[in-house]
C-alpha cells in the first residue's frame, strides 16, 4: 500500500488542504484510495462530512495509524493519505513511520521554512523519502516564480532538502471548494488550481513508483524481504 503522510510541525502550512485536494484528485483519477484523519481537530473529517458521495472513504486515525492502515489494506485500498496534526507529534511520528513518502507543506516565509527542519529530521531519522511542497505561494507571472518562492527554493537547496518543482498558489478556490465539500478538481472555473493539483499528484505518483521500484530491487537483493511490505 502506498502511504502519503502530510506532516509539518507548523499549523496552517496546508496539510489538511493538500490532503483533501490530493485525495479527491486521486479518487477521481480512478485510484483506490482512503483518507486517514489523524488530527483530532478533524478538518478533513469536516470536509468529508460535506461530500455528497462520501468518496474517497475516510478512516479515523484515533485508534492508531497502523490499525487504520491495516484495515484499509485488507479492504483493498492502494493509496492512503494521512493528515496529521502539528501539535500531536507522537501520532505524526507514527504516520511518518508508516509513510511511503512524507509530504511537508510549507508556506514561503522565513519562520515557515525554518519550521520544516524538525519534520525533515524526523523523516531522515526514519529513513523515509520526503519532499517539501511550497503552498499558498504568490502567483507566477507567466512562467516566472515569485521572488519569495525562488528564495524558498534556494533556502532548501542549501540544506539539501528536496522540494517539489511546482507550487500550490494562494487561491481562494482551494478554500471555497473545501467549504462546499468539494475539491478544485471537481468542475470549478479556476484555470490554475486544478492544474497545480494534477501536477502535484503526477509528481507524487512518479516518486512513489520510483520508491517502490527501488525497494523491490533492494528486496530481491536481500532475499525478497522488503517486497510487499505494508508501507
Ligand atoms: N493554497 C492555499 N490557498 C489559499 N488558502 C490556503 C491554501 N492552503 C491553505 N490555505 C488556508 O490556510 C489555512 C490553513 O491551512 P490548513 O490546510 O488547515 O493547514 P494545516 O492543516 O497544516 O494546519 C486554512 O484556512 C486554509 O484554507
Ligand atoms: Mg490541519
Amino acid at each position: 500500500m502506498n502511504v502519503i503522510t502530510m506532516a509539518s510541525r507548523k499549523g496552517g502550512a496546508g496539510k489538511s488542504t493538500l490532503t483533501a485536494h490530493l485525495a479527491a484528485f486521486a479518487h477521481q483519477a480512478g485510484r483506490r484510495c482512503v483518507v486517514i484523519d489523524a488530527d483530532p481537530q478533524g478538518s478533513v473529517t469536516l470536509w468529508h462530512s460535506l461530500r455528497p458521495d462520501g468518496q474517497p472513504p475516510l478512516r479515523s486515525g484515533a485508534r492508531g495509524i497502523d490499525r487504520a492502515l491495516t484495515s484499509a489494506m485488507v479492504e483493498g485500498y492502494e493509496w492512503a493519505f494521512i493528515d496529521t496534526a502539528a501539535n500531536m507529534w507522537v501520532v505524526a511520528q507514527e504516520a511518518i513511520r508508516a509513510a511511503t513518502i512524507v509530504v511537508i507543506p510549507a508556506r514561503p516565509g522565513f519562520f515557515d521554512l525554518n519550521a520544516v527542519r524538525e519534520t525533515v529530521a524526523t523523516a531522515r531519522e526514519r529513513n523515509k523519502p520526503y519532499a517539501v511542497v511550497l503552498n499558498a505561494t504568490p502567483p507566477k507571472r507567466g512562467e516566472r516564480e515569485a521572488p519569495a518562492v525562488a528564495q524558498s527554493r534556494a533556502f532548501f537547496d542549501k540544506l539539501g532538502i528536496p522540494v517539489w518543482a511546482g507550487q500550490i498558489s494562494q487561491r481562494s478556490s482551494y478554500v471555497l471548494t473545501l467549504a462546499a465539500g468539494a475539491s478544485v478538481c471537481e468542475g470549478i472555473p479556476d484555470p490554475v488550481a486544478p492544474t497545480e493539483v494534477e501536477r502535484l499528484w503526477t509528481a507524487m505518483e512518479r516518486s512513489v513508483a520510483a520508491i517502490n521500484e527501488a525497494r523491490g530491487a533492494a528486496g530481491l537483493a536481500h532475499g525478497g524481504a522488503a517486497h510487499g511490505e505494508a508501507a
